[in-house]
């Protein structure tokens, strides 16, 4: 079988990070090797990169210096981890990618998503995922849970303001919607297990 890229994005407290986990044991289960990862990080070097992007007061860094850093990360994590692995015939799924960068450094962060997209570009040689699933959720509902989460554990990004998680929700509905074949939207308020099965079903011709 061959390796396949898949992406999972959404704001803070959509489940992310357990649907990865829910799904690479459904995929392993059917018979995938599976490697989880997550950005900002993944490989060694952006993970280093990670630490520099997460901690520290929330104007450490400027939009444009942000956009560099993220791509740089994505830059190692590609060529380090997630080109070999698809090679090897391996699903990756992995914990956000390009797409948080167009939703918050884009979107949000007032970075023109043509100059996210050459970074990428430049970066990581334009690798997309063969598919993304947007996690959605009301935005209330997405705050709380995080902050149920988190507590005063906020990272840099988490603590930005309800204007931003909007603007960031309403870029991934409009990178959904200009690219229906990669992405695909997910309603996140449902059970956790039912997220995983709507993602297994949409995959369902790639297991065949
Ligand atoms: P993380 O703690 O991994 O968690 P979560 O995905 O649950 O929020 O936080 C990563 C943060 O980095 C998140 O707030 C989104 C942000 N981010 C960007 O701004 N740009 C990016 O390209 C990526 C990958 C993440």
């Amino acid at each position: 079988m061959r390796g396949r890229f898949l992406s999972l994005e959404g704001g803070e407290g959509a489940g992310k990070s357990t649907q990865v986990r829910a799904l690479a044991t459904a995929l392993q289960a059917r018979g995938c090797v599976t490697r989880v990862s997550r950005e900002p990080g993944g490989s060694e070097g952006a993970e280093a990169i990670r630490a520099l992007l997460m901690q520290g007061d929330a104007g450490r860094w400027s939009a444009r210096s942000e956009a560099l850093l993220f791509a740089a990360a994505r830059a190692d994590h590609v060529e380090k981890v997630i080109r070999p692995a698809i090679a090897r015939g391996e699903w990756v799924i992995c914990d956000r990618y390009l797409d948080s960068s167009r939703a918050y450094q884009g979107a949000a962060g007032g970075i023109a998503d043509a100059d996210v997209l050459a970074l990428h570009a430049f970066g990581s040689e334009g690798l997309l995922p063969d598919r993304t699933y947007v996690l959605t959720l009301p935005a209330e509902i997405g705050a709380h849970r995080a902050a149920a989460r988190d507590g005063a554990a906020a990272d840099r990004f988490a603590a930005r303001d309800a204007a931003f998680h909007d603007a960031v929700a309403a870029a991934f509905e409009r990178i959904a919607e200009h690219e229906p074949d990669r992405v695909r939207r997910v309603d996140a308020a449902q059970a956790p297990d039912a997220v995983t099965a709507a993602i297994l079903a949409d995959l369902e011709p790639w297991l065949a």
